[in-house]
């Protein structure tokens, strides 16, 4: 039985799923976040030390205003709502991508993650405003200036998930097969879970179901 150290989930399928049927994107990230409420949870009981979650992409900019808006008015009552009991739990959160947001939403994720900073149960990794080849070229880039060797080991330093160990599962949701640049370098050897439920009506059954398929799964790392 393979160990479970880590899962990353692309969570799409949220703006279709408020079309058909409350005839409002907005309405089916509100409903997204119901489902990372129960992920988070069945997380817990499968006892995995790693979620990481993409919340937002460096291309999501290139969305209506308006619902740019909302997804952040969003996170920040989560934050302000949840992030007690997230600690109470004994949860971290961390943040991964840049953090240009309003003065008001960048304070509260740097509170979020201070506050939770030596929580040991679990570690979320919220991937906002993420995009991987902007890491993997800062990391580069990094790298060069200090005069450094290009090695796998030294460019794992410079990325923001330092410290994480790369994702044994990434899932993604809502019937669409592609990376949308998401850990690019960190899911090298990744079992990769296509799902064709839209994330808000993705549950615990299908999230287990994978964690089952996942655990029985021979893996070869290029070996026979
Ligand atoms: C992708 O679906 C989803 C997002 C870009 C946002 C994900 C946000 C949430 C699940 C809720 C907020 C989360 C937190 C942690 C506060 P899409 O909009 O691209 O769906 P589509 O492919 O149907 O258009």
């Amino acid at each position: 039985m393979n160990p479970i150290n880590h899962v990353a989930i692309i969570m799409d399928g949220n703006g279709r799923w408020g079309l058909k049927y409350k005839k409002s994107r907005n309405a089916g990230h509100k409903a997204g976040l119901n489902t990372v409420e129960k992920i988070i949870r069945e997380t817990i009981k499968n006892k995995i030390k790693y979620l990481t979650l993409y919340a937002f992409s460096t291309e999501n900019w290139k969305r209506p205003k308006k619902e740019i808006n909302f997804l952040f008015s969003l996170l920040e009552n989560f934050l302000v709502n949840k992030i007690d009991d997230l600690h109470k739990k004994n949860i971290r959160l961390k943040i991964i991508g840049l953090k240009r947001f309003t003065k008001k939403l960048n304070n509260l994720l740097i509170e979020s993650e201070k506050k939770t900073s030596r929580n040991k149960r679990l570690q979320i990794n919220l991937a906002l405003n993420y995009g991987s080849k902007y890491e993997l070229i800062n990391a580069f880039k990094s790298l060069q200036k200090n005069n450094k060797q290009i090695s796998e080991k030294n460019i794992c330093k410079y990325l923001l998930t330092k410290n994480i160990p790369d994702p044994d599962i990434l899932i993604r949701t809502g019937n669409t097969k592609r990376l949308s640049n998401f850990l690019l370098w960190q899911l090298a050897y990744s079992e990769i879970f296509f799902e064709k439920k839209l994330w808000p009506d993705f549950n615990e059954k299908d999230y287990n179901k994978i964690i089952n398929k996942f655990k029985k799964i021979k893996r070869n790392y290029g070996n026979i």
